[in-house]
């Protein structure tokens, strides 16, 4: 199952094709949202010109950049770790080496890596990577370098990235920066600023790009999606101020799936993350006319509660939600629907639980990814409320949804037993080097034996057996999508 935050890739060291003329090397690893992963194809992207080449291997690595996460605490002790571990490798390796962080905490922790800790040479915010050339020139010389300014326009829209340990498949493009939406509990709107939209005219070119390239499904990424909003630049909360003329030749989320889905009718087209408070339905009707957009939606809710929704700062409420997913279901009856949810938000009681629960139980989801409350920092929440539910407590909570999950997911999953399903095939099965592995458009995967079918090929599948998230089956011959 392809996960937002893909445990498995945490920390992968990226690569991609070296060029002669290249003599440094580039040590690059990822943390956190697939939004990071993209980032550092923009990264690597910028430094190829820079006479980069990338490594695997840290030992040898003349500048070595980690792309950070603050979502929970977790994720920020993780990297800490590796920053332990660079600077042990500098300090009886090669002590050339230049240690860089980026993304949102270098954002977060600004000058405290550099002039406390002093543990890098180089912090980047999300909104500096253009900014890496002149910084590295600076490092160069012996002086550390920081730039973390947020900017209201970067959308890194004129940068092609290098896609790095790609499959050859499938591709993450970005659409949207930053978030507008505040929910209390969250770091994003403060490491990564203001929303913005990206220019569609250099979306398209990117599709129409990787389709070009080989590739045939495409994941359009924003901390919001729905909330897309170009009148020709400028951010998502000044639009209002926004001309006639810019108004009336504004595009929206559904106006660009649909332009992708039409200029591309043979690319698969995926999208995340969805907020039930901005995601209309135009945007499922657009869904739904158009084959080649994928039906499944993550739809994180956070809570049932409607006390813990007002007091996340979610703007709906679990009626208007549980409405949402009526909608979706009357409109496109097989659509996925897939959430991430929080456990043990401050004052989070019993009775509020029950009706996370409750909702679970009528929602069904495909899948879903659950956390324990982490405080953050400088959140409204961190700020106005005590984390007061006892670890065991929120421990307990969380094992109660996962549980839950995993019982709907694997009655989910069963739905599909004796259909025929459309898997385009990504990789080789982890289990099985006789079997292809790849996904159904409403994102379960599907393994089958390989016969002839190769990487890329779309094949229509029968499935005659399951696990509770995987679908096991026999290819009856390439889809008409091919
Ligand atoms: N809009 C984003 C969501 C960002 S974070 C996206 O594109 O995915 C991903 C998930 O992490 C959130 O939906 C939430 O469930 C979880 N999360 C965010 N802040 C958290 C915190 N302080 N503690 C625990 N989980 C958190
Ligand atoms: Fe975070 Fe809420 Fe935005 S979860 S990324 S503030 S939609």
């Amino acid at each position: 199952m392809e996960k937002i935050i893909d445990e498995s890739k945490q920390g992968e060291a990226l690569v991609l094709e070296k060029k002669k003329e290249n003599t440094r090397k580039l040590f690059i690893e990822s943390y956190g949202c697939a939004m990071n992963f993209s980032d550092s194809e923009i990264v690597a992207s910028i430094l190829t010109n820079e006479g980069f080449n990338t490594t695997q291997h840290l030992e040898e690595a003349d500048l070595v950049l980690v792309n950070t996460c603050s979502i929970r605490d977790k994720a920020e002790q993780t990297v800490r770790k590796r920053l332990e571990k660079y600077n042990a490798v500098k300090r009886d390796h090669n002590p050339k080496m230049k240690v860089g962080v980026l993304g949102c905490m270098a954002e977060r922790l600004k000058t405290k890596f550099l002039e406390e800790e002093k543990i890098v040479d180089l912090v980047v915010g999300p909104d500096a990577y253009k900014d890496l050339p002149n910084l590295l020139a600076e490092v160069d010389e012996g002086r550390d370098a920081i730039n973390v300014i947020l900017s209201k326009e970067e959308t890194y829209g004129d940068i092609s990235p290098v896609r790095l340990n790609s499959n050859g498949v499938t591709a993450f493009v970005s659409i949207t920066r930053g978030c507008d939406n505040m929910c209390t509990f969250c770091v994003v709107p403060f490491t990564r600023g203001r929303e913005r939209s990206r220019n569609p005219q250099s979306i398209i070119e990117e599709v129409n790009d990787l389709w070009n390239k080989g590739y045939k499904e495409i994941t359009l990424l924003g901390q919001n999606v729905d909330s897309y909003l170009w009148y020709g630049g400028g951010l998502k909360k000044d639009f209002a101020k926004a001309s006639d003329m810019q108004k009336a030749t504004s595009v929206g989320f559904s106006n660009l799936l649909e332009l992708c889905a039409k200029d591309q009718p043979k690319m698969r087209i995926r999208f995340s993350t969805s907020n039930p408070q901005d995601l209309t339905i135009d945007v499922v009707e657009t869904m739904a006319k158009y084959n080649n957009i994928c039906n499944h939606i993550h739809l994180p809710v956070q809570s049932g509660s409607n006390r813990i929704l007002k007091a996340m700062n979610r703007l709906h409420t679990r009626e208007e939600y549980m409405e949402l997913i009526d909608n979706i279901r009357q409109i496109i009856p097989n659509c996925a629907i897939s959430q991430d949810m929080i456990v043990g938000f401050p004052t989070e009681t019993e009775n509020d639980h029950k009706d996370t629960i409750s909702l679970m139980n009528y929602v069904k989801y495909n899948f879903g990814y659950m956390f324990t409350y982490s405080e953050r920092p400088g959140t409204m929440a961190g700020r106005n409320m005590e984390d007061d539910v006892p670890e065991p407590v929120k421990k307990r909570r969380l094992q109660d949804i996962v549980d839950l999950q995993r019982e709907h997911s694997e009655i989910k999953t069963k739905e599909w037993l004796n259909t025929t399903v459309e898997v385009l095939i990504e990789k080789e099965s982890k289990k099985s080097n006789i079997q292809w592995s790849g996904r159904t458009p409403q994102n379960i995967v599907c393994v089958f034996p390989k016969e002839d079918y190769k990487i890329g090929d779309f094949v229509n599948v029968k499935v005659t057996n399951c696990t509770s998230a995987t679908l096991i089956g026999e290819p009856i011959g390439l889809s008409e999508n091919n």
